[in-house]
């Protein structure tokens, strides 16, 4: 029989499933390195920052304005979010439709960080979170998985890197995806914008947990960051995945 199902505590929705939890500064390399991770174990990668930015997005879409929590918080009750299990990730849906691209836009960069202030948006996400552990072992990216959302994981690690490499990383990627076309300076100083407003914030901000493992991915292939991580999960992880 199952045991009730309290949505208070972290690890108690599904305790037979494992759970890799990867928090850092953007463009620390956490996306790449979460999903190559679920790969080689069979794990379903979750990018828990892209239910930020779909808040944010309902809320430029909605003409609700970013610096009022009071409009922001009214909005995170009502936004209609599906979670399905599709290709080795969980995918998103936003009242049906799949948000793409449309996420990952300069102005979605600019105002995810108030929305991410905002107490009952992350209350919200991190609730979604918790309920993905029934779809499997998960490898969860984002700023508080190891702090707020999943702090018992025996898994959990701080990926960073220095502002010039982070910067260059994701200027590069805004460009392949043909998302925006800044200056590397103009890419740094957006991400020690949002890097200011996500380590200040009153509500879980990004920090280092307490016995997480630090990765400095600045001098590293992404290949070698994937490897380290391999190397300091639980023995039995390794050898079972979802597979
Ligand atoms: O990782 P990203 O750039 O897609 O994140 C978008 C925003 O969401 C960023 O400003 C930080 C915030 N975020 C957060 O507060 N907590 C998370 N677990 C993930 C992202």
């Amino acid at each position: 029989m199952r045991s009730p199902i309290n949505l208070s505590t972290s690890q108690h929705l599904n305790p037979m499933n494992n759970v890799i939890a990867i928090d850092g500064p953007g463009g620390a390399g956490k996306s790449s390195v979460s999903r190559l991770v679920g790969r080689r174990l069979g794990y379903l990668h979750v990018d828990s920052g892209a239910l930020y930015r779909i808040m944010t997005w309902q809320c430029l879409v909605r003409g609700v304005d970013t610096s009022d929590p009071a409009a922001v918080a009214a909005l995170a009750a009502d936004v209609d979010i599906e979670c399905r299990p599709e290709d080795g990730a969980i995918a998103y849906y936003v009242g049906g439709e799949a948000p793409g691209d449309r996420i990952r836009t300069p102005e979605i960069n600019a105002h995810a960080s108030a929305v991410a202030t905002v107490k009952e948006v992350r209350d919200r996400v991190t609730a979604i979170l918790r309920a993905m552990t029934r779809h499997g072992n998960l490898v969860v990216e984002g700023r508080d998985i190891t702090t707020a959302v999943f702090p018992d994981s025996p898994a959990r690690f701080y990926l960073t890197a220095s502002a010039e490499a982070r910067a260059r990383r994701r200027q590069k990627e805004e460009i392949e995806k043909g998302i925006a076309n800044q200056s590397a300076e103009a890419v740094k100083a957006s991400l020690l914008a949002r890097d200011r407003i996500d380590s200040t914030r009153r509500y879980a901000p990004l920090r280092k947990a307490d016995g997480a493992i630090e990765i400095d991915s600045s001098d590293m292939t992404l290949e070698q960051v994937v490897d380290a991580v391999m190397a300091a999960l639980p023995a039995e992880w390794t050898a079972q995945g979802n597979l």
